[in-house]
Order: C-alpha cells, then structure tokens, then sequence
C-alpha cells in the first residue's frame, strides 16, 4: 500500500531491536524520526536519524515529532518496574504515544509485542504486553501487532550475558533441568517483518519467530561450543540458580536475570505456534559470532536506568 509520506518515526529506534528496523527503512531511502529515552547517547545510526525524545509528559513535543510522518513503530518497552520505571508506566506512556500519533496523523502503526501475550498473565511483562496490544487494537489507527521469540542479534543482552558466564566460570547453573523450548528469531528478520507489516493495509496479528527450535539447554550448549567454553552446564533448581545470578548481579551493579523472566523461559512462551516467518538460523549465526559474543558484560542497568549514561 502506497504511503502518503516517506516519513517515518520508530520509537526506540536506535535502541536493540529498532535500530534494525531503523537501518532496514534508511536502506529504502526513508526519512526516519527516531524516539529514544536517551537522546543525547552517541550511537552508530544517530546521524543519520532525526533525534527526539520520548517526551511522553509533554503530548505537545511528542506530537511534534510525529507530524507529518506516515507509520509509527513502536518497540518501546521496560524489562521490569523499578525505581520511577514500571509496567503500569510504560503502558500509560503507550497509550499517550497512541493518542499523539492519532492526533498528529499517523496512518499505521507498526508494534512490537512478544509471542503469547495474555491478560490473565501472572507475569506483568506479558500481561502488560496484552495490555498494550489491547491499546493498540482500540487506537483508532490502522495497525500490525509483530509478536517475537527470542531475539537475537550481537547487541542482545540475555544471549550475550550466556556467553559472557560461560567464558568467565567454571560452572554455569541451568534453571531447572533445561527442556523447556525456545525460538530465536534474528533482529533483522524482524525489522524485515515489521516493514513489510506496515505496507499492508489490513489488520494483522503476527508472531515473528525462526526456523529452529531449542531445549533452553541446547541453546546454552550452542553458546557454549560458540565461545569455546569448558564451563560444566549443570541443572539446578531455578531458586538456586537465582542465587549466582544475584550475587553477579550485585558485583555488576545489575539484574542479570528476574524471577518472573525465569518462569516465561520456562514455560515456553518464547515458542511460537505459527509457522516461522524468520529464515535465518541461530545455530549458523551463534557458529559465526562465537568470537564477538560474551566479551563484555551487557548491563541493563546502565543501558536503560541510569540517566548519566546520556
Ligand atoms: N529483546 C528480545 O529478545 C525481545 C523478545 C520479544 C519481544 N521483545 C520486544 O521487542 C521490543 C524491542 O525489544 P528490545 O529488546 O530491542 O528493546 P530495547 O531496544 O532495549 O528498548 C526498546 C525501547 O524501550 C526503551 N526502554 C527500555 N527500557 C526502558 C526503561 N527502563 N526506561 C525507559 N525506556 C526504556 C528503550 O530506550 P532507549 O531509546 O533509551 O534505548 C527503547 O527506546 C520490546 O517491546 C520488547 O518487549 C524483545
């Protein structure tokens, strides 16, 4: 469908995920408005972006910065409440995006959900994420939803920090005994999705995920054999395995891992039931990138909860 603007904005767009998309609509020569939470921050695709800020308590600025482009895509979300930031927060700040992309005329939105949302969801991140969906739904604005797996990318945080205890410690603690599934999908198979999600008209619902699905523990094997670690995987009880994580946690001065993101992995919510949309393969990636992987410690601290990090 023919877009009446070559103006879009991508709300987290020069964050993970959305500086893939932002990337993928830069290659198709479109002008691209990113929204950040940190737009003073020096990264690779902001000179090639319109900046703005999220500016979710001033409708007026944030109306500003959507005028005049077509779809919005959004992928702005928390990994968990803490502190000013919470679910509750970020699906009000949601709904005022919404409001202002309606108000400022907006044709489609293009939104990143994750697969098996649901609102009777004991756990915030998926109820909230049905929540926003439902938000979505009832903008008044043409829409796709994108539901994705496990995303993976060099940049990701959960696979990146695998890699990085498997490089360091001689042992790393499975939670439970690592037979749940998962289905990682790349970031540029989702940006791929997400854009052509938005040259449709049509309603749509969408999961995003790959060709391959893992046990949990197949998937830490992989990184494993990736990063050239001797480390021994062993299963443990998840409250055990908390305990290591915590205390990285505290050393790091970071929430490696929450309690409720354990019981989504292992209850398979990061498993599509759809056929998979992504083509590219985790085992060829993971193979490919071993030596990049793991490095450096990705903190989610300092990347998304701490302002003086720009
Ligand atoms: N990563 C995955 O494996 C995965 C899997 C399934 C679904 N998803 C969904 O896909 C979307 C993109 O995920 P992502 O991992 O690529 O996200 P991300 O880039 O880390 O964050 C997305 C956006 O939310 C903002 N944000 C995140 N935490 C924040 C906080 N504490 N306070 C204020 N703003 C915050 C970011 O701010 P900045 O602009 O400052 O970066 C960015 O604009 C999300 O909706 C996520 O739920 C991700």
């Amino acid at each position: 469908m023919e877009r009446t603007s070559h103006h879009v904005v991508v709300a987290g767009g020069l964050g993970y995920t959305g500086s893939f998309i932002t990337k993928r609509l830069l290659d198709e020569g479109l002008r691209v408005t990113a929204l950040t939470a940190h737009p003073s921050r020096p990264l690779p695709l902001r000179d090639r972006v319109t900046v703005a800020p999220f500016a979710f308590d001033d409708p007026e600025a944030l109306r500003e910065s959507l005028r005049g482009a077509s779809v919005l895509y959004t992928t702005y979300w928390v990994r968990f409440d803490r502190g000013d930031v919470s679910f509750a927060g970020a699906i009000e700040n949601t709904k005022t995006l919404l409001r202002c992309a309606r108000e400022a005329g907006i044709e489609r939105v293009v939104h990143l959900s994750v697969t098996n949302p649901s609102a009777d969801s004991k756990l915030p991140y998926y109820r909230g994420k049905a929540l926003v969906e439902q938000a979505v739904i009832e903008s008044g604005l043409s829409y796709a939803i994108i539901r994705p797996t496990l995303i993976f990318a060099l940049g990701d945080i959960l696979l990146n920090n695998i890699a990085w205890m498997l490089r360091r410690f001689p042992v790393f603690a499975l939670f439970g005994d690592g037979k749940y599934l998962v289905q990682p999908v790349s970031a540029e198979d989702v940006a791929e999705i997400a854009v052509r999600a938005a040259s449709d008209g049509r309603a749509a619902v969408l999961d995003a995920a790959g060709p391959e699905t893992f046990t949990f523990s197949d998937l830490v094997g992989l990184i494993r054999s990736a990063v050239g670690s001797r480390a021994a995987v062993l299963g443990v009880p998840p409250t055990v395995a908390l305990i290591p994580a915590a205390l990285i946690g505290c050393l790091l001065g970071d929430v490696v891992v929450t309690r409720d993101e354990v019981t989504g992995l292992m209850t398979n919510l990061l498993v599509s039931g759809e056929p998979p949309r992504g083509r590219a393969r985790f085992t060829e990636w993971v193979a490919a990138n071993g030596q990049h992987l793991g490095r450096q410690y990705a903190s989610e601290l300092t990347r998304h909860f701490r302002q003086q990090s720009g």
